[in-house]
C-alpha cells in the first residue's frame, strides 16, 4: 500500500467535519473521491497532506506513519498537492511556478531548521542549485507541450485550463510517487475538462499515484482505478470506478440519477 488513510476525525478548530474517514491507495492506481459539496473532500485531502492536524486516526505513507508531518517534509518524501483555488502564483512567470515547485529542495543560503542534525546529510544530497531547479523546469515542461511558448508569460494572464496546467506541472517538479489534486476541471468548459483528465492519466501512467476529488463524477469514475463516495464526513460507498458508475444507489444519489 502505497498510501493509507485510517479512521481520520478531523476538521477546523471545535468543528469537526471527518467522523473517522478512510482510504487507502495502491501502487500506480488513480482513486477519486466524489460526494455532494461540503463532504469533507478537501478536508481529507488537506488533513492527508499535514495542513490539518486529525485529533484521531492515522496517515500512513510507504511504511512510514506521516500523521502530523509538515506538508514541507511530505513533499521532500515524495507527496504532492494541488489545491483545488489559488494553485498558483498569478504574478510570477510559468516557468517561476515552476521552479516554485522544487522550492523545498532549493539550496538557501540560510540554515533551514530541517537541514540540521541526523538529518543533515540524507536532506542535503537531495538538495537541487538554482542551476539544477532550471534544468529540472525545462524537463518538466516537455509533458506540458502548450506552455512551452508561454514560459515567460505571467501564470495569471493564461486561461483557466492553461493555468490548471501550471499547476499540474509545477507539482511534478518533484516526481512525486503520489499526487493529491482537488478539483482539477473546476470551472472548465467540458472540451478542457477531457484535456485536464488525459493529463493526469498521463501522469498516472507515468508511475505516479493520483488521489484525485472531482465534482465531475461520471468522467473521473471512467478513468479511475477505485473511488469513494463521501457524505457528511463519513464513508458512503467505496469501489472499483466501473462498480461506482454502474451502482443504481450512487448513481441517483451521487451521479445525477442517471447510472
Ligand atoms: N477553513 C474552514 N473553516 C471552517 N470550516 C470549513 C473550512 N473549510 C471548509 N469548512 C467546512 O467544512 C465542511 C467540509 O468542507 P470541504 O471543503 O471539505 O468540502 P468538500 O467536500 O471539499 O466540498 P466542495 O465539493 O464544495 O469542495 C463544509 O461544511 C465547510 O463549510
Ligand atoms: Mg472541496
Amino acid at each position: 500500500m502505497l498510501l493509507q488513510a485510517e479512521n481520520l476525525r478531523s476538521g477546523y478548530g471545535e468543528m469537526e467535519i471527518l467522523h473517522g474517514v478512510s482510504m487507502t491507495l495502491d501502487q500506480g492506481e488513480m482513486v477519486v473521491l466524489i460526494g455532494p459539496n461540503g463532504a469533507g473532500k478537501s478536508t481529507l485531502i488537506k488533513t492527508i497532506f499535514g495542513l490539518l492536524r486529525p485529533t484521531e486516526g492515522r496517515v500512513r505513507f510507504r511504511d512510514t506513519d506521516i500523521t502530523g508531518y509538515h506538508p514541507r517534509d511530505l513533499v521532500i518524501m515524495g507527496l504532492g498537492y494541488v489545491p483545488q483555488t489559488n494553485n498558483t502564483f498569478p504574478t510570477l512567470s510559468v516557468l517561476e511556478n515552476l521552479e516554485m515547485g522544487a522550492i523545498t529542495r532549493r539550496i538557501s543560503p540560510l540554515p533551514l531548521h530541517w537541514n540540521r542534525g541526523s538529518d543533515q546529510r540524507r536532506t542535503q544530497s537531495r538538495m537541487m542549485k538554482d542551476a539544477e531547479i532550471r534544468e529540472r523546469a525545462m524537463e518538466t515542461v516537455e509533458m506540458f507541450p502548450n506552455l512551452q511558448p508561454k514560459l515567460r508569460e505571467h501564470a495569471g494572464s493564461l486561461s483557466g485550463g492553461e493555468q490548471q496546467m501550471v499547476a499540474l506541472a509545477k507539482s511534478m517538479m518533484l516526481d512525486p510517487e503520489v499526487l493529491l489534486i482537488d478539483e482539477p476541471s473546476a470551472g472548465l468548459a467540458p472540451k478542457l475538462v477531457d484535456t485536464v483528465f488525459s493529463k493526469i492519466v498521463e501522469i498516472n501512467e507515468s508511475g505516479t499515484g493520483i488521489v484525485m476529488v472531482e465534482q465531475n463524477a461520471k468522467k473521473a469514475l471512467a478513468i479511475a482505478d477505485r473511488g469513494y463516495v463521501l457524505e457528511t464526513g463519513r464513508n458512503r460507498f467505496a469501489g472499483t470506478g466501473e462498480w461506482l458508475l454502474h451502482n443504481a444507489d450512487v448513481g441517483r444519489l451521487y451521479l445525477g440519477g442517471q447510472a
